[in-house]
């Protein structure tokens, strides 16, 4: 796990390093994320870091294993740009409508897929309060809150596009292993 550090500069400036987003081969990124037990100061602390770390790469969500944490966080500034934060979500309603969308994910740069998802989804989940609410999404909202969820069970976009576009996604993150003997 990546703690993000903080460094106090002068007592007035505060500034963030050390939260980097990871990459497609990090294991974090194919484990299930544990619920977080309870919402905390620390917690809206993360949640400010990771719309800022979001922004910053210009991402329109972001889940918390995607920043080497792994528990059940995502957040995210869809088209309507409202900054929602989902601390435990659960999915508890799909449509049997489907849409088709391109997308991409910061933890696979680069890589553009149409995937097909439900179009309408009913989420429950925290708040950065810790209070409980229950959002209905469709269009590009409830696309980006599938992919994040998703990210909370270890599952990418890259999985739900055919097997050869994947492994040739996969192919390019690939590291190349040392060869014997050096
Ligand atoms: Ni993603």
């Amino acid at each position: 796990m990546r703690i993000p550090q903080r460094i106090d500069q002068c007592g007035a400036n505060r500034y963030f390093i050390g939260m980097k987003v990871v990459k497609l081969g990090d294991p974090i990124l194919r484990q299930k994320a544990i619920p977080l037990p309870e919402v905390t100061d620390e917690t809206r602390a993360l949640i400010r870091e990771m719309f800022e770390t979001m922004e910053k790469e210009d991402g329109v969500g972001l889940a918390a294993p995607q920043i080497g944490l792994g528990i059940r966080l995502f957040v995210v500034k869809a088209d309507d740009g409202v900054e929602r934060a989902f601390i435990n979500p659960q999915i508890i309603e799909t449509s049997t409508e489907t849409s088709v969308y391109e997308e991409g994910c910061l933890s696979v740069p680069k890589n553009y897929e149409d995937v097909v998802r439900p179009a309408r989804v009913v989420v429950q989940a925290l708040n950065e309060r810790g209070r409980r609410f229950t959002l209905e999404a469709d269009g590009f909202l409830a696309r980006v809150i599938q992919h994040e969820n998703d990210h909370l069970d270890g599952i990418l976009f890259i999985d739900r596009i055919a097997p050869d576009k994947r492994a040739r996604i996969e192919a390019k993150f690939a590291t190349t292993p040392v060869p014997e003997g050096r």
